[in-house]
């Protein structure tokens, strides 16, 4: 599987872009009340996107050989991983009042901007590990 290591990464990122980018729209949509945003189309869009992401992925744990459960980078992107995906759904739908969405919405979007920098550094601190230096 090694042999395909550039390509699966390729398709890890663009799912990974992907999934950033329409979630950003449908939740800005979903707040400015535009409710097709939760359209069946656009949700299994976005299952599938993530699907993807997430097979990409242990496809690369499995050809680079790493364990996320011992190597902190990975073990912290596994659980923003989760963060984001449970913060998105309560800013989709599941959250009561609009400021809770709103900061829902907000926190979905820190998860993922912040475990993309942890991606690009290899290191838990992501971003923080420039800043704090
Ligand atoms: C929202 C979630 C995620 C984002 C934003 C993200 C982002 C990225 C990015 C930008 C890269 C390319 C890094 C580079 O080339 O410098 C990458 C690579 C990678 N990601 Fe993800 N990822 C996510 C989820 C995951 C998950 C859940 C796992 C598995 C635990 C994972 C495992 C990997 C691996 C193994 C690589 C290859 C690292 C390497 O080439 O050394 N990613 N990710």
């Amino acid at each position: 599987m090694i042999a395909y290591y550039l390509q699966i990464k390729m398709v890890h990122v663009a799912a990974v872009l992907a999934s950033g980018g329409l979630f950003a729209l449908r939740g800005a949509l979903v707040l400015a009340g535009q409710r097709w945003a939760m359209a069946a189309p656009l949700r299994y869009l976005s299952y599938t996107i993530d699907t993807v992401l997430l097979t990409a992925a242990l496809m690369l744990l499995t050809a680079l050989k790493l364990n996320p459960f011992v190597t902190p980078w990975l073990s912290l992107k596994l659980a923003l991983l989760v963060a984001y995906v449970v913060l998105g759904s309560l800013a989709l739908k599941r959250a009561r009042s609009r400021r809770a969405r709103v900061v829902c919405y907000l926190a979905a979007l820190a998860c993922f901007g912040f475990t993309y920098t942890v991606a690009r550094a290899h290191h838990p601190l992501g971003i923080l590990q420039s800043l704090l230096s």
